[in-house]
């Protein structure tokens, strides 16, 4: 699944993206997960907004089931992540988005946009941010990385996959319960 970032929607790209790669926003349920992919991009802004027509999507298209796994990756910043520079990495309505995260048991949020490998937990909500594995925009000391993560029944496990010296290295390994 591919979402646009803020370099997609640049000059007037974000009327390309849909010819190219599809809807903004999609959803596509795997085995027991939920992934909601949605579009927080605005023109020629390097920050981002869902937006009411994002939000009811979020809203429409999560499972609140047990036993689903719901996921929603955007690429903007739901919350500040560490080494990220001046604050407008976070999405205009990064409040209503968050309070829907949480009233929708959201189990984790994939987020990128400002290259920083990074994971914290919200209540019951895991937000997980991407580094960047092909960029030239890598921020101090980060380097180059990607996510692996792992979806089990009542668990998610995340590695942290670091680029160091043309050799892929686990840089750290992650594991969460999930609550009902
Ligand atoms: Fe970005």
């Amino acid at each position: 699944m591919i979402i646009p970032g803020n370099h997609d929607a640049r000059n007037v790209g974000y009327k390309l993206y849909p010819d190219f790669f599809g809807k903004k926003h999609r959803v596509k349920k795997i085995k027991n997960a939920k992934i909601v992919a949605l579009d927080t991009t605005v023109p020629d802004i390097e920050g981002g907004r869902l937006g009411r027509t994002g939000q009811d999507y979020l809203r429409k298209s999560v499972e609140n089931l047990p036993g689903v796994i719901n996921v929603v990756a955007i690429h903007h910043h739901l919350i500040p992540v560490p080494d990220a520079g001046r604050s407008r990495n976070l999405i205009d309505d990064a409040g209503d988005v968050l309070k829907l995260v949480s009233e929708n048991y959201v189990d984790l949020v994939l987020m990128g946009h400002r290259h920083v490998p990074y994971i914290t937990r919200l209540e019951n909500t895991i937000m997980l941010n991407a580094g960047t594995l092909s960029s030239v925009k890598t921020r101090g000391y980060h380097g180059h990385s990607f996510n692996l993560i792992n979806l089990y029944d009542k668990s998610v496990e995340i590695e942290v996959i670091k680029l160091l010296e043309d050799k892929f290295t686990v840089e750290c390994v992650k594991k969460y319960k999930l609550t009902d």
